[in-house]
């Protein structure tokens, strides 16, 4: 099967002018993914795991390298360190998803319009999204009295279960996932691997740090452990 991304002597790092040093995160890292399989990126603390999903996901511009994504429908394939960020924003909208642990809520829009947003966009109709909508919030495990109130009053733990909602409702191509669970009870943690068992079944390709890694085993294909590297003086 033809790769979805393709990860090519992909480099970065951090130049702190003011103390006149560079942080390397990674250096000529390569690999690639195809549909349906799931990657478990590894390795200690600060070794740039955040800063290589962030890369992929173009928040951060690489050093050198590329990041091919195979477009669908045989329209080729585009390099995400250097595309046009117009392009950028299609992509996230369409096909390429992000999930942390943190939920961006907004004042006075409620859990169920807030995960039901993607589908929305993507054009279903409203009382069909919201349905959908409602599946999520209870299959994560958010209380039924919470569905129309506002997020941004929920706790921790609460507004992760919505996060995962809305960041998971509707199927993309790429999902990268930065420790969604990390301070989720094992009800939700449960939900989210059957999610996305369900997802890769469905050919979606998943790149991921979690913070329980054995919760992932079943669906692990291959792990990229990254290694610490040397900081380095500008010259
Ligand atoms: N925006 C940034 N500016 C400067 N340094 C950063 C930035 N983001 C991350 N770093 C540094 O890059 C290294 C890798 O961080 P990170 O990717 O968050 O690690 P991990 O997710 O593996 O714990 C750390 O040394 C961190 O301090
Ligand atoms: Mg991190």
């Amino acid at each position: 099967m033809e790769n979805l991304l393709t990860v090519d002597r992909l480099t970065k790092a951090f130049e702190i002018h003011h103390l006149g040093h560079i942080i390397p995160a990674f250096a000529t890292l390569s690999f690639s993914v195809a549909p349906g399989e799931f990657l478990l990126l590894s390795g200690p603390n600060g070794v740039g795991k955040s800063t290589l999903l962030r890369t992929l996901y173009r928040t951060y511009r690489p050093v050198s390298g590329h990041v091919w994504y195979t477009l669908p429908r045989g329209q080729g394939r585009i390099d995400l360190a250097r595309a046009a960020d117009i392009d950028i924003a299609l992509l996230r909208r369409r096909e390429i998803g992000f999930v942390t642990q943190f939920l961006t809520a907004r004042p006075r829009v409620s859990a169920e319009d807030v995960v039901a947003e993607p589908l929305l966009q993507a054009g279903t109709p409203l009382q069909e999204a919201r349905e959908e909508a409602r599946h999520w919030l209870e299959t994560f495990g958010v209380k039924r009295d919470l569905w129309a109130a506002y997020p941004m009053t929920f706790s921790g733990g609460e507004q992760q279960k919505v996060n995962l909602a809305r960041a998971l409702i509707r199927p993309q191509r790429l999902v990268l996932l930065d420790e969604p669970t990390a301070s989720l009870d094992a009800q939700a943690r449960g939900a989210l691997v059957a999610r996305l068992a369900d997802l890769k079944a469905g050919g979606v390709a998943m790149i991921g740090v979690f913070h329980h890694p054995g919760d992932v085993e079943t669906l692990v294909d291959r792990e990229i452990r990254l290694q610490p590297m040397e900081m380095a003086n500008v010259a």
